[in-house]
């Protein structure tokens, strides 16, 4: 063999086909089959990642049941992949020739896969073009041996083991029924011989279509060299056609990720109940516990820990943050800042080092400063907020009027007093206080103390008088006695007591 004859065998590929215009009727879903999400991508967009290592010159996408939709999902994760409709769903092999028809000339050959899998990995793909190049095929198909072949094309194979044919279950006999290696899907071959072949593909069987598996026997009865090629891991290879397969292939792909993590030395308590998206990036020692879901762009970093029962959808986790039992989407939680339990924070939120968002707090639109703390029971919408200032228990951004949202700015070292309604547009400024219960409408320069709420006034006697009879009146009489005795006690004996506190600004502090 001169180096000119040599086979390529670098595992890359002229044009890729993925057929994705099925109705996906099993589903019983309006939403087509293919945009079906699981672990952070739709079932097309992870056949899509698989192959796109490959480097193929053109990628084609077979749309028809829910084209608009599936193509608008295209140009957003895939735009480089062009999609091309099948008018009518008339098979696979069918929509295979509509895909060739609209490739320009291929240079290498042409991988076609079924837009159901998600399972493929970059991996299987690789393997299965360097084994179609080294020998030299005109088609090699992708195959795996599994426990059940239900509902799959089986591969029949010759005394010596050569693909003689794939045939669907329903146009199998008992004997090809019994075969448990099946056919993937995934077909990687000569852009003019498949393209050939299709044309002389009928529809002579059980379902009426043109089938794309017909291929390969047609080409083994040319005597072109036909393979078929083992995936290394079987589970590669599994379809989605019902709710059912959609689960366990989510379960699969999650038992995938969970592990890498852990061998990468995330520490995951429960790998049942953790669930982890393949776009999420979790550092090395960060603890999961139960119930965390970690979805989309998340990103955790080192040493930080998670759950239980937490969900975080498109979140920044800072090094050494702690989230627990929370919901939290499109935020940044700085290094070393806690959030939780029970908190639900909201896009746009942005807290600083070490910040705090406690329990039965929800903000949206925030950046909450290094050191800052909202540790109870408030709503914090359309604000800034500096560096280490406490916003007391149970204050409130007010940041809507009914037709407009409006932003509040806190400064340094405030001290928000607990129930405080801050009124947008409103600044707090630096080192300034606000008084509990307050209603804070204007600015408050730095410093002051805004005290904003009526003055307390009390009305001596009036249970005696207006709720005559009650326990209440009953215990306010003795009180009162209790509090005479007490006086005539400490006259004669000069007792001496310290005043009782009469501070009523206490800050919502912890
Ligand atoms: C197909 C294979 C089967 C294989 C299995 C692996 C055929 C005839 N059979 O069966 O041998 O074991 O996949 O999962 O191919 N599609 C179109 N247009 C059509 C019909 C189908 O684009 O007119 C697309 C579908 O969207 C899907 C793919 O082709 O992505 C395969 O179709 P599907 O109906 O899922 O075939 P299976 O019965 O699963
Ligand atoms: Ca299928």
């Amino acid at each position: 063999m001169t180096l000119q004859d040599t086979p390529t065998t670098d595992g890359a590929v002229g044009a890729v086909v993925v057929l994705a215009a099925g109705q996906g009727t099993r589903m019983r879903s309006r939403m087509p089959k293919v945009l079906h999400p699981i672990g952070g991508r739709s079932l097309l967009g992870h056949v899509l990642a698989a192959a796109a290592p490959l480097r193929a010159a053109q990628t084609v996408v077979v749309v028809g049941s829910g084209r608009e939709a599936v193509a608008e999902h295209l140009s957003a994760v895939a735009p480089g992949a062009l999609p091309v409709v099948q008018e009518e769903q008339l098979g696979s092999g069918h929509a295979a020739a509509v895909a060739l028809d609209a490739l320009t000339e291929v240079t290498g050959a042409v991988l076609i896969l079924n837009g159901d899998a998600p399972l493929l990995r970059e991996e299987t793909l690789t393997a299965l073009v360097r084994a179609h190049q080294q020998a030299g095929d005109v088609l090699t198909v992708l195959t795996a041996e599994v426990a059940d072949p239900t509902g799959l094309g089986r591969i029949v194979r010759d005394a010596g083991g050569a693909v003689r044919a794939i045939v669907e279950e329903r146009d199998a006999d008992d004997t090809q029924r019994a075969i448990r290696e099946v056919n993937a899907g995934v077909y990687v071959g000569d852009a003019a011989a498949v393209r050939e072949a299709l044309t002389r593909v009928g529809a002579a069987n059980d379902q009426g279509e043109q089938y794309l598996t017909d291929v390969l026997g047609l080409l083994v009865a040319d005597g072109a060299p036909v393979g078929g090629h083992r995936a290394a891991d079987p589970d590669d290879t599994l379809g989605c056609n019902d709710q059912r397969e959609l689960a366990a292939r989510r379960r699969t792909m999650n038992d995938r990720v969970i592990d890498d993590l852990m061998r990468a030395g995330v520490v995951v308590v429960d790998p049942q109940t953790t669930w982890v998206d393949v776009t999420v990036e979790v550092a090395a020692e960060v603890v999961l516990h139960p119930g965390t879901q970690l979805l989309g762009a998340t990103t955790v970093g080192a040493g930080a820990v998670v759950g239980p029962d937490s969900t975080l959808v498109d979140t920044e986790v800072g090094d050494g943050a702690s989230v627990v039992r929370s919901h939290v989407q499109l935020a940044e939680i700085g290094p070393a800042a806690t959030v939780g339990p029970f908190s639900y924070l909201r896009p746009g939120t942005r807290l600083g080092r070490g910040a705090k968002v406690g329990a039965y707090v929800e903000t949206k639109n925030v950046e909450v400063g290094e050191g800052s703390k909202v540790p109870h029971l408030s709503y914090v919408g359309d604000a800034t907020i500096g560096e280490h200032s406490n916003i007391g228990a149970a204050t409130v951004f007010v940041n809507y009027d009914g037709v407009a949202k409006h932003r509040t700015t806190v400064g340094d070292h405030v001290r928000i007093g607990s129930d405080t309604m801050l009124v947008a547009p409103v600044t707090v400024g630096d080192g300034a206080y606000t008084a509990a219960g307050s209603v804070i409408t204007t600015d408050v320069p730095p410093g002051a103390m805004a005290v904003a709420r009526a003055r307390q006034r009390n009305v001596g006697g009036w249970v005696a008088r207006r709720r005559p009879g009650t326990p209440g009146a009953e215990a306010a009489a003795a009180a009162d006695d209790a509090a005479a005795a007490a006086t005539d006690t400490r006259t004669t004996e000069s007792a001496d007591r310290p005043p009782a506190a009469t501070d009523d600004d206490q800050q919502g502090r912890s």
